[in-house]
């Protein structure tokens, strides 16, 4: 074919690649970050009560009036976020929609946005094509922790947003009060725009707070606010999630999500807002209690391996230090692991920027279900018995 077309130069989705690569080998996959059994019985109820509802065509594009207000109450009472429905609330196909919109139609193409490594690989697809330039600031053990001088570094006038996920996506690790406060001091002093990816803010681990970065001072007019619903619903497939910022922020963002899909799906707009009217708190404590289990089944197996890992704040994302087994790059010991143990995760330097090669680190998920937790437990023990055996 000789005819000319685009290229963007963007990789094809490693998680994604690893997915293929250990269905073919029957490993557990343990690499992409969503549940592999069912939702819950009274999701299933509600979708099929909107499903019998008159709710089959296009709704509000800024979303089902009827979700828009669940959320306006959801955000004043869990995220401590003022939200007026009809001004500051956008309902988009899940969290990656929201985030592409917030890229493309608040920054200009050819300017810089700020972000943390380790960080969702997402993020680098979406900024090539919203045409901007990610900055990333490496973070590391043992508290990814970074300073106001840090983020000075980073700065020049091209600068126009800071990008961060809480917790994060692939570390677990969660922003304290004081962090947030630090990255909104330094976009106010020089007019910068945050995006703050609170996809994971029901998974908050015990001793760690989830502070949305929009309830602290000054950050509420600055900050725009990515939420998925398919993480905390256990409804990936769904695909709702929202956005919420200032009104004259929200009127743009608007404008590019009515363009790009019109609207979220409509009879699950209607059930997610049931889910937020109806269940109880004990549904959340229930949700956290259960990933809690399925991250101890995880840690007692890695731990008889000799690989450590960081002790998260939040989300379902375990990361993980095999430098003590080995000297390889993470890419060939993620495929050892999944070859000989038959364990997928994810190589670290996925989630770094491309110069750097070899973090020795990897990432697994406990978003699976219990009895692949307990599989993925069984052929770890294997390998850390044949590893014992050999020394
Ligand atoms: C940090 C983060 N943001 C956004 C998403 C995408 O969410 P959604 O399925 O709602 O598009 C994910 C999914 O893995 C994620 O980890």
């Amino acid at each position: 074919m000789t005819m000319a077309f685009k290229r963007l130069p963007m990789r094809e989705s490693v998680i994604r690649q690893t997915t293929i690569l250990s269905a073919q080998l029957g490993a557990v996959n343990l690499s992409q970050g969503f549940p592999d059994d069912d939702t819950f019985p009274e999701l299933k109820e509600f979708a099929i009560r909107a499903i019998h509802g008159p709710n089959h065509q296009y709704t509000n594009p800024w979303g089902s009036p009827v979700l828009r207000e669940a959320v306006a109450r959801k955000l004043a009472s869990f995220n401590k976020i003022q939200a007026d429905p009809e001004r500051n609330i956008v309902i988009t196909c899940g969290a990656t929609e929201g985030m592409i919109v917030a890229m493309e139609s608040l920054i200009e193409r050819g300017t810089e946005v700020i972000t943390f490594a380790p960080m969702y690989e997402n993020y680098v697809l979406q900024a090539i094509a919203s045409g901007l330039d990610l900055k990333m600031m490496e973070l590391w053990e043992p508290d990814f922790s970074f300073t106001r001088e840090d983020l000075e570094k980073l700065y020049n006038p091209r600068t126009r947003a800071v990008l961060l996920c809480n917790p994060v996506n692939p570390t677990g690790k969660v922003f304290t009060r004081a962090e947030l406060q630090t990255v909104i001091d330094f976009a106010r002093a020089h007019d910068l725009l945050i995006f703050s990816d609170e996809t994971y803010e029901y998974l908050i681990w015990p001793g760690h707070e989830h502070v949305s970065t929009a309830s602290l001072p000054g950050g509420a007019d600055i900050t725009v606010t990515c939420t998925s619903m398919g993480k905390t619903y256990s409804v990936t497939g769904w695909r709702v999630g929202y956005l919420v910022a200032e009104e004259s922020l929200t009127n743009e963002l608007r404008k590019m999500h009515d363009f790009h899909t019109v609207t979220a799906p409509h009879p699950f707009q209607i059930a997610l807002a049931t889910a937020i009217n109806e269940l109880p708190q004990s549904f959340y404590d229930a949700l956290r209690a259960e990933y809690w289990t399925r991250k101890k089944i995880l840690c007692d197996a890695l731990a008889a391996t000799g690989i450590s890992w960081y002790e998260p704040g939040g989300s379902y994302f375990l990361w993980c230090d095999y430098s003590e087994l080995s000297d390889q790059d993470d890419t060939q010991f993620a495929e050892r692991l999944l070859r000989e143990a038959g364990v997928a995760g994810v190589a670290g330097s996925v989630f770094y920027p491309s110069t750097l090669k070899n973090p020795k680190r990897l990432r697994f998920t406990y978003s699976k279900s219990r009895a692949t937790m307990e599989q993925a437990a069984v052929r770890l023990a294997k390998f850390a018995e044949a590893r014992a055996a050999v020394r």
